[in-house]
């Protein structure tokens, strides 16, 4: 089976990639635009140590993706390139557009031209906005973000080309992953890094906001089980939630990073970014019917494992 992997010298694309080319025929593309440069180059490096089929392609331009990809005859796209992040969408709210929805659009005309019929797209938890309720089909998507609102447009466009095209899709409501060769831009990273630097981390509100912190090898796995199950269906259109169900404070993370640490840190405090939703809770109960299976490595567990990383791979100063 031939896959197709946009975002691979980004964080999820790189660890699915590197995954599912013991598996099946996998080609990785990107464009290496990414804002987390540092993370992006050893990704780089480890795409080529790994000697992982790599394309570097902009999904923008629609006629560059034709002459790169024509001759290939691909059986499912997992499509996971974007402008990711709430905050940075706040900053480019135009290229975030962009970016998210232009390249979405030229991916599905592709696949109609060259004929693939299965699409795994990464949408977010950020759909959701301020809720309580989690759950795909019951909730109406409601982002605070313009980065929600890219990924909310691309389930919407997802089911245009469902109707019209009889493309079949997952939208993959990622929430907070985290891990080795991560983006330097997410809190945890950020954490680590201002210790390193001797500053004092920067906690955005107070430390009650909760997130559902999905270790790296969760998703990866999630994804190579839908792809076994998917496989076998003619026609489908889903929405997945796929995240640890444990909602975890920042205070609990702090604490953890504190356990994990040999060096003392201070924290500053700072206005809380109404883009950032209080709280996300993965409600697992539809991937967990289809797969029989749900993110489950803890807080600590996927922390101690990213500072093993962090010591080795970027600064053993802090340990
Ligand atoms: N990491 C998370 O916590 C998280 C949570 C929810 C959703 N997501 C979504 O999952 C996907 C992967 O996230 P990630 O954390 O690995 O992000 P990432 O930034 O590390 O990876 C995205 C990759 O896409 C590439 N890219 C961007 N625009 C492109 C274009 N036009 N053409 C080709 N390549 C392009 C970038 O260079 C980058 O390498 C994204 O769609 C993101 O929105 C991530």
């Amino acid at each position: 089976m031939r896959i197709l992997i946009t975002g691979s010298a980004g964080f999820i694309g790189f660890h699915l990639h590197k995954h599912l080319h013991n598996y099946f025929d996998v080609t990785g593309c990107d464009n290496l635009s990414s804002v987390c440069k540092f993370t992006q180059k050893l990704r780089l490096q480890e795409i080529k140590k790994n000697k992982l089929k790599f394309i570097r392609v902009d999904l923008n331009n629609a006629k560059n993706l034709s002459k790169k990809f024509n001759n290939k005859k691909f059986d499912f796209i997992i499509h996971l390139a974007a402008q990711p992040g709430v905050r940075i969408s706040q900053i480019q709210p135009v290229k975030t557009i962009n970016n998210n929805l232009v390249s979405f659009i030229n991916l599905f005309e592709y696949a109609i031209k060259n004929k693939v019929r299965n699409i795994f797209y990464a949408s977010s938890s950020s759909v959701y906005g301020n809720t309580e309720n989690f759950s795909e089909n019951l909730s109406h998507p409601n982002p605070v973000s313009v980065y929600g609102v890219s990924k909310v447009a691309n389930e919407y466009l997802a089911k245009t080309y469902n109707f019209l095209n009889k493309i079949n899709s997952i939208g993959l409501r990622f929430f907070t992953v985290y891990g080795p060769l991560g983006r330097e831009d997410m809190s945890y990273y950020k954490f680590l890094n201002s210790i390193k630097n001797s500053k004092k981390i920067e906690i955005y509100g107070d430390k009650t906001s909760k997130r559902s912190f999905t270790y790296i090898d969760d998703i990866v796995i999630s994804i190579h089980k839908l792809i076994n199950v998917y496989k076998k269906k003619k026609s489908y259109l889903e929405i997945l939630n796929i995240g640890n169900s444990e909602s975890r404070s920042l205070e609990d993370l702090v604490k953890i990073i504190k356990n994990i640490v040999g060096v003392k840190f201070r924290e500053k405090y700072v206005e809380r970014n109404k883009a950032d939703v209080y709280k996300t809770s993965s409600n697992n109960f539809k991937l967990n019917k289809i797969i029989k299976f749900k993110p489950k490595i803890s807080l600590e567990k996927g922390m101690y494992l990213f500072s093993n990383w962090y010591k080795n791979k970027v600064s053993d100063k802090i340990f």
